[in-house]
């Protein structure tokens, strides 16, 4: 079972203003890889107030992936990709890359969202853009392989899954 925290950045959110359609979004894909929701917060843009967060899910040591959603753009409060940054140990760009780089497929507008991945300790994060559609087009194509870097995280070194 993956433990997963969802964490939605939104000005308008935090208020109390929108509804959380991005955060649900992630919700309903959680069966998908056996992942139960182990934390959930709504902050505002803010980009220490993001990494608090994310620092304390992550050093918890009872979060294995937390997934962002919202803060990628390039409004002048999207700061999601810096907040993240700043509590990384590793990126993992493979991961925003490829999130980018298949969307574009379905939309030009992929290549705007500043999204990206990374380790801090063995917990993994991912950010997602911040609509609902967007949300579900990029965990499709990360989905497969959260399980495998998870476990890769853990230290499970041993298993190969494309071997
Ligand atoms: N990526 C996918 N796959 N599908 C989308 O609809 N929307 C884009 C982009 N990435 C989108 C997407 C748009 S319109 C924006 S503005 C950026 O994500 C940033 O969104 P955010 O600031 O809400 O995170």
């Amino acid at each position: 079972m993956l433990r997963i925290g969802v964490l939605t950045v939104s000005d308008m959110g935090a208020r109390g203003l929108r509804a959380d359609g991005s955060g649900e979004a992630i919700r309903q894909t959680l069966p998908r890889m056996q992942g139960q929701e182990v934390r959930y917060a709504i902050v505002p843009d803010e980009r220490e107030r993001i990494a608090e967060v994310l620092r304390e899910w992550a050093d918890s040591g009872q979060v294995d992936l937390i997934l962002t959603t919202g803060g990628t753009g390039l409004g002048p409060r999207d700061v999601t990709p810096e907040a993240t940054r700043d509590v990384l140990d590793r990126e993992a760009p493979g991961l925003a890359e490829a999130m980018r780089a298949d969307t574009l497929k379905k939309t030009p507008f992929a290549m705007i969202s500043r999204q990206v991945a990374g380790a801090r300790g063995r917990c993994l994060i991912v950010n997602l853009p911040g609509s609902p559609k967007a949300v579900r087009e990029c965990l499709e194509v990360v989905l497969p392989v959260l399980p495998h870097a998870v476990q890769l995280l853990r230290g499970d070194t041993a298993s190969h899954p494309t071997a």
